[in-house]
């Protein structure tokens, strides 16, 4: 079973000892046996379990197929409570006809006479292969989606480090933000290659817009940390480095998330980018932001960040590409989900083209340059680089 621990650490060592025991458990069962593979064998195989007839003997299954095979237990359970009370009349169902069909080549009629007809045995026969097919179908697909939405960077040591480092910081705040910081940051490539990539010019003040729980500001204030110590990673490149590091969020307890994983290395801001403009600048970052305003409030955000960067300053942008055909589409389907899921059931979106986007940006003065930022995901973004130029004085 391979638990991933962390080493003993100024942030680790308290959070661990904060979380308690309870914590303890949680995080063991979450870590144990995470690749990219093993995540979607754990999901493939917890969906088959789930379908298969054991009822009642699900957990007990999960828990000996996850400790056979090395597969992380909890994400197996999960997968498993695909057949739960709403679903599992459906699938009952669907495996009991496809059992059927396989066997005598015919439907069951649908009757409590059907199956009295049959006999408990023709029944049962059908129910356990029809289980086999259906549930191995539906394991196949959800091993494959899951393999193809988590990201690549489990595969980078080196990187996989810095995001556990920076990802702890949030244990003192609870399983779920540090579960969401690690996952993020593993699996959306946007935070490797903004700290990794060359992206950004190092000094200066670096203000993060709609900065969430403050994912990309804890990677940045922990690169700079463990270049301080020497312990930053050989094989990657030097990371960005920032004489001050600010947040703005719009969503109080997000915001308090925030600063209570940054603590003194960042200044969050609580409040709304379209009156708390940030003052001059060097850099500007806003990940998946602006398409949650309206194209009147995209326009006057952009202009603001434009005139407050100082000159030769850069604004960095990652949104979705609107013609990015089926992959933009899983972008707007997350994007409503997520919105359900937090409760803001009447978030408006509004996304542009990727050609739009530079537009935009353009008519603000700020040169830009563009890159596809979905590599190893489903999803249609892009990552937008916005220079001031030199000299430049328009303070509009
Ligand atoms: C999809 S999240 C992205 C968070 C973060 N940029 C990241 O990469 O993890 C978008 C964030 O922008 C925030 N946001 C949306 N509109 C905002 C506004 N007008 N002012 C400040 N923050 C805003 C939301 O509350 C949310 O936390």
């Amino acid at each position: 079973m391979a638990v991933d621990l962390p080493s003993p650490g100024r942030i680790r060592s308290r959070a661990l000892t904060r979380a308690g025991r309870f914590h303890r458990v949680i995080y063991d069962l979450r870590t144990e046996g995470t690749s990219r593979r093993r995540d979607a064998a754990a999901v493939g195989l917890g969906v088959f379990l789930g379908c298969s007839p054991f009822w009642g003997l699900h957990l007990a299954l999960c828990w000996i197929a996850g400790r056979l095979l090395g597969l992380n237990r909890l994400k197996l359970y999960l997968a498993a409570n695909l057949a739960n009370p709403f679903v599992a009349p459906f699938l009952l169902f669907a495996e009991v006809q496809t059992g059927a069909v396989l066997r005598r080549g015919a439907f069951y009629e649908l009757s409590l006479e059907g199956i009295k007809r049959e006999g408990p045995w023709v029944f049962g026969g059908d129910f356990l292969l029809g289980s086999l097919v259906v549930g191995g179908a539906l394991g196949l697909l959800a091993a494959l989606v899951t393999y193809l939405t988590v990201g690549r960077a489990s595969h980078d040591p080196g990187f996989s480090t810095v995001v556990r480092e920076a990802a702890d910081r949030f244990l003192p705040t609870g399983i779920t933000a540090w579960e969401f910081a690690r996952g993020k940051l593993r699996n959306d490539p946007v935070y490797r290659e903004v700290l990794c990539g060359g992206w950004l010019p190092s000094g200066g003040t670096l203000v993060d817009v709609g900065c969430g729980q403050g994912l990309m500001l804890a990677l940045l204030a922990d690169a700079r940390q463990e270049m301080d110590e020497g312990q930053w990673p050989e094989t990657l490149p030097p990371p960005p480095r920032f004489d001050g590091l600010v947040g703005i969020e719009l969503r109080r307890r997000v915001a308090r998330i925030a600063q209570r994983a940054l603590e003194q290395d960042a200044t969050i801001i609580q409040g709304d980018v379209r009156n708390t403009l940030p003052c001059e600048n060097r850099v500007v970052i806003c990940f998946d932001v602006l398409h949650l305003m309206s194209a009147e409030d995209q326009d006057r955000v952009l202009a603001g960040v434009g005139r407050a960067l100082e000159p030769g300053g850069m604004l960095v942008v990652r949104e979705a590409d609107a013609a990015g055909g089926w992959r933009f589409q899983m972008v707007r389907a997350g994007n409503w989900l997520k919105a359900i899921a937090i409760g803001r059931w009447r978030q408006r979106f509004h996304f542009r083209s990727a050609d739009d986007w530079r537009a935009c940006l353009e008519r603000h003065g700020l040169v830009t340059d563009i890159q596809p930022m979905g590599h190893g995901t489903p999803f249609a973004n892009v990552l937008l680089r916005a220079t001031r130029h030199q000299g430049s004085g328009d303070r509009g």
